[in-house]
């Protein structure tokens, strides 16, 4: 892969500072947009439609009013890119299949949700919540103790680990000081340490015992529980209390948090649970 800048690591985040570029450099053409797009975020490129976006951000750049504010201007780039649910799915789905390439990750159908594809934190957290779905049914196309499944595993507990501490920083803390919301937010933490408890116990057990498997069903069943919950639930009664900005602003606090939280992780190995 070529050498650029570090990507920022979540696309449509940086829509802006492409945007400003393009702007500081006076290229508005779609061509030099669609440079600017590859050079800014060139390790993201398998979750983008190229040429789509690069049309699509030059339409919207010569439609602007450059007298706009930075937040107008990221709120009209954010506005138009929301992605369809499919492709929001098929883009984490592929994050997932990038760790083991030959695995099959068939999730099947998903459960409702309006968020999909949502370019705000509940959109965000969806995504996450599709890679992990990916991720589990991957895990369980494996066998024993084999380099995909001790891979895979590893990617999956980092990711949740990360993928919750963040949910609680950027919006179960904001959710729970609202008393209409506060039984919401304490029971999806409250669900996150049941969770971080059946991952120390997986962790602890042979991978290759004929039990595991179970017990990793047991643990997928409880989780996709849990996002099911939050997707139809908790986020729906969420929201009714958030302002655009607050669900913005949460989006960018997530992603700045998952990725320290998911590289910070610490694998605990711990029987937690009956036999
Ligand atoms: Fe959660
Ligand atoms: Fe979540």
């Amino acid at each position: 892969m070529p050498e650029g800048p570090t990507p920022p690591p979540d696309f449509l985040a940086d829509w802006h500072s492409l945007a400003a570029e393009c702007l500081a450099g006076g290229r508005l053409g779609e061509r030099e947009l669609l440079d600017a797009a590859r050079r800014l975020l060139l390790p993201a490129s398998r979750k983008v439609d190229w040429p789509k976006a690069g049309g699509e951000c030059g339409a919207i750049i010569r439609e602007r009013d450059w007298s706009a504010s930075p937040e107008e201007l990221d709120m009209a780039v954010r506005t138009k890119v929301r992605r369809s649910p499919e492709a929001a799915k098929a883009a984490a789905i592929s994050e997932a299949k990038a760790i083991a390439p030959d695995r099959a990750a068939r999730i099947g159908s998903t459960p409702a949700t309006t968020f999909r594809g949502d370019p705000n934190i509940f959109g965000r957290l969806v995504e996450d919540h599709d890679k992990h779905r990916a991720l589990f049914a991957m895990i369980e196309d494996t066998v024993g103790k084999s380099p995909d499944r001790v891979r895979l595993f590893s990617e999956l507990v980092h990711e949740i680990k990360g993928h919750a501490a963040a949910e609680e920083q950027a919006l179960w803390s904001t959710v729970l000081r609202n008393p209409e919301t506060t039984e919401d937010a304490r029971h999806a933490v409250a669900e996150h340490k049941e969770i971080d408890d059946m991952f120390a116990d997986l962790a602890a057990r042979d991978m290759a015992s004929p039990g595991w498997l179970r017990r990793f069903a047991a643990t997928k069943e409880k989780y996709l529980h849990h996002i099911r919950e939050e997707e139809q639930e908790q986020f729906v009664a969420a929201e009714k209390h958030l302002s655009p900005a607050d669900m913005r602003h949460m989006r960018s606090v997530f992603n700045r948090r998952k990725s320290a939280e998911k590289s910070g992780a610490e694998v605990e190995r711990k029987i937690k649970l009956k036999a």
